[in-house]
């Protein structure tokens, strides 16, 4: 099996990928992903790619435990997730949701079933940091991907996973390596945006930084791509960049199941010679 991403994540890319396809780097010596989330770029990119040593880092430190549970112990965490797949009521739901356990394997199996399970299936944390999101009404969710999490275990072999933040997570990509990035975006107007994958925030002076780092990477010889929302802001911080156009899909509304695009930008750092297109 291809792997794939194994948590379904706000601001997920695999709808976006075929859109991407064209403007990756066919050749690099290691991959940086330092806004990870369900990393549709990096397994994609695994079936794709000859082999390539590669970092993922996130700021979410239960989505990293998740991760190097599903790298070194796929076994346990499968066994776990079938108890709770035969426990699961609303009532389960809830005080999963409520306790967090200690040990890794318990916590990546939480984080999984209450993706799978939520409503909309989307992590998300309040402001103190606790996963706040209803039970959703799914009739028979998902809760045991066993084929999934062992193609994800292999994907992940010799894979480098780090909690951090992503200006250090990016500081050590050197010339040559493949740098993807994809921050929470920028919102289009005050109410428009998901920003809750963690406690913190990630706004205008967040936005600026990564725009720097952005240019740092370039300059050191790195390839480097970005994805953001198509804001006059974002437009202004990679005005010197190649900014490529792209069609998101979205729902129109939560009720509906017809779909809209939103355009968004892909923001490409690298000379136009290692461009596939
Ligand atoms: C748009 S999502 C990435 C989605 C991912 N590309 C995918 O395909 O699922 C952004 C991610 O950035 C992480 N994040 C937010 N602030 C961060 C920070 N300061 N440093 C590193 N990661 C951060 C969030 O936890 C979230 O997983």
């Amino acid at each position: 099996m291809v792997a794939s991403p194994i948590v379904k994540w706000a601001g997920g890319k695999s709808r976006l990928l075929s859109q991407y396809q064209a403007y990756l780097p066919t050749q690099f010596k290691r991959y940086f992903e330092p806004f990870a989330g369900g990393a549709a770029m990096f397994f994609w990119l695994r079936g794709q790619r000859a082999p390539f040593s590669a970092t993922l880092s996130d700021s979410n430190q239960e989505l990293v435990n998740c991760y190097q549970v599903v790298q070194e112990r796929p076994q346990p965490l499968l066994d776990r997730l079938r108890q709770m797949s035969e426990r699961h009521t609303p009532d389960y739901y809830y005080q999963v949701r409520a306790e967090l356990p200690a040990d890794e394997v318990a916590r990546a199996a939480r984080l999984i079933y209450l993706n799978k399970t939520c409503y909309n299936g989307l992590y998300r944390v309040n402001s103190s940091g606790h996963f706040n999101v209803p039970m959703g009404r799914y009739k028979n969710p998902s809760i045991v991907q066993e084929e999934k999490i062992w193609a994800a275990h292999t994907a992940l072999q010799g894979v480098t996973l780090n909690t951090r933040p992503f200006d250090k997570a990016a500081a050590v990509a050197r010339k040559g390596d493949f740098v993807y990035l994809d921050p929470p975006y920028q919102p289009l107007n005050p109410t428009s945006s998901f920003t809750s994958y963690t406690k913190d925030s990630f706004g205008e002076p967040q936005q600026r930084l990564l725009a720097q780092i952005f240019k740092r990477l370039v300059r050191r010889g790195c390839q480097v791509m970005l994805s953001n929302s198509d804001s006059e802001f974002v437009q202004e911080l990679y005005c010197e960049f190649e900014r490529i156009e792209v069609q998101a899909p979205r729902f129109i509304n939560s009720k509906s199941d017809k779909r809209s695009a939103i355009k968004e930008l892909l923001i490409l750092g690298r000379p136009a010679e290692n461009l596939s297109k």
